[in-house]
């Protein structure tokens, strides 16, 4: 099976002999692709949704008809037993959602060394909330799939708290690696807040001012991280 270079990141996050849950699995494909490349011994690829769910077998059954994948109906970890799995995945939903399925069952992660991410939105707060849970932030990685940054996330049993504002908003692991994602990803987003600032500049209410107010505040971070990375090598040229 093939997996588009976002789904690729997040499998090429799980080690060698793991047995992952993948929580909001839908279509199944990356426990689907862990089998067939042999890299875990067992997955559970778990939906909210009995159509996701469905999805999912279809496709175990049409491609590998792997016994190693058991889907299961779930809200979050609620209807998994987690014993003798390691590693949970999350990823295609929003920030909040993550952060709410890995609150409701807190107790079922003792036993998982491994929680990779993929938030589509509200990246920051899923950082502090990984290391909220007991988990270190261990790699980190960016991926571009039709004209969208992803942020993938892997967060390790352990305990850790970073200093920065900027290390939470933008990923400590990528601003050390001086990550070449990461450098677009800021130079993109200083582009898209200058241009909301000037859309909100024509309007001239208070609501306005405001706003633009907080994205100058955000793009003295952005400018921050920006020129952290570049003290730290010196050179442009020297990004990853
Ligand atoms: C956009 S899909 C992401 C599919 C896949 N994980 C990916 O990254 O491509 C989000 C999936 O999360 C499922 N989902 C949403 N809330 C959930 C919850 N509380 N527990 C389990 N699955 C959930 C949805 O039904 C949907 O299938």
């Amino acid at each position: 099976m093939n997996l588009s270079a976002r789904l690729l990141s997040i499998a090429n996050k799980v080690n060698q002999s793991s047995n992952i849950i993948d929580i909001g699995t839908d279509h199944g494909y990356v426990p689907i692709y862990l089998c067939e490349k042999n890299v875990i011994q067992k997955a559970v690829a778990s939906d909210v949704s009995k159509s996701s769910c469905d999805k999912a077998s279809k496709n175990i059954l049409e491609h590998s008809q792997d016994t190693r994948i058991s889907v299961i109906k779930s809200d979050g970890l609620n209807s998994i037993d987690t014993m003798g799995f390691d590693t949970v995945v999350i990823s295609g939903m929003g920030g909040k959602l993550i952060g709410k399925i890995v609150d409701d069952s807190v107790d079922k992660f003792s036993n998982i060394e491994y929680l990779i991410v993929q938030p589509q939105t509200d990246v920051e707060y899923v950082r502090r909330k990984l290391h909220d849970v007991g988990y270190k932030i261990t790699d980190e990685d960016i991926v571009l799939e039709d004209e969208i940054y992803y942020n993938i996330i892997v967060g390790k049993k352990g305990n850790e708290i970073y200093e920065k504002e900027i290390e939470y908003l933008f990923g400590k692991v990528l601003i050390d690696r001086k990550d070449k994602m990461l450098k677009s990803l800021l130079e993109y987003e200083i582009i898209k807040s200058r241009d909301i600032i000037k859309l909100l500049n024509e309007s001239k209410t208070e609501n306005a001012m405001n706003r633009i107010n907080n994205i100058n505040k955000y793009i003295i971070l952005l400018d921050e991280t920006i020129n952290s990375i570049l003290i730290k090598e010196g050179l442009d040229e020297c990004f990853m």
